[in-house]
């Protein structure tokens, strides 16, 4: 079994260093750098644009795992996209046209992640599948870190791995919210391929260590 990719969430750095995060993410062995864009609208917090990614892009040569929690995420696709992300992750639930805007990220030359929140279900999301490279799987209610995760979301990656195994299909599967060491057991297990981490991976006293026990 392929242990899954970790990607810390720079929501639950430091604010006023999110270099030092970002090399700290690196430093232990993490593959992906996690970029929550907020708008205080689509989720109740506001975080950060594009400028964000573009000034971090030189100093990190890590995956850059954009998840856009933002309504209208067309108005700024682009934006991202020139900025440096790897991967840029919409909802499924913050506008109506997500075929189009999946494909237009394509077209930009970047990954395409749909992500859905506790209260959406699989079937909601299943014609974008052939389109996605990511399917991020929100294990909480977006908008803030620290959050116990909702076991019952896990039955969606479950969901997800039968499908892309009756499809044929290659996209990712990540779950996002309330992951540490005593959930990442149960993550691992419904078959995630990657696995955001906010508060464990900066609470960790020891990053590197924390980032094998997540990995199993
Ligand atoms: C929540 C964000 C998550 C969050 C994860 O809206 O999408 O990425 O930062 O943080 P933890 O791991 O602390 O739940
Ligand atoms: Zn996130």
């Amino acid at each position: 079994m392929k242990k899954p990719i970790i990607a810390p969430s720079v929501l639950a750095a430091d604010f006023s260093n999110f270099a030092a995060g970002v090399a700290d993410i690196r430093a232990a062995g993490a593959e992906w750098i996690h970029l929550d864009v907020m708008d205080g609208k689509f989720v109740p917090n506001l975080t950060f644009g594009p400028k964000l990614v573009q000034d971090l892009r030189p100093k990190s040569s890590g995956i850059f795992d954009v998840h856009l929690m933002i309504y209208e995420p067309d108005r700024l696709i682009p934006e991202f996209a020139k900025a440096g992300a790897d991967y840029l992750t919409i909802h499924a639930e913050a506008a109506v046209h997500t075929h189009r805007l999946l494909v237009g990220i394509h077209k930009l030359g970047k990954k395409s992640g749909i992500s859905i929140v506790p209260s959406t279900p699989v079937s909601f999301i299943e014609p974008l599948l052939p389109l996605a490279d990511l399917v991020l799987v929100m294990t909480v209610d977006p908008g803030f870190g620290g959050q116990e995760l909702i076991p019952e979301c896990l039955d969606k990656v479950k969901r997800l791995v039968e499908i892309r195994q009756r499809l044929g299909g290659a996209f990712l599967i990540s779950v996002d919210g309330g992951i540490n060491e005593t959930t990442a057991p149960l993550a691992r297990n419904a078959g995630v391929d990657v696995m955001v981490t906010g508060s464990a991976f900066f609470d960790a006293p020891d990053k590197t260590a924390l980032v094998a026990r997540l990995k199993g």
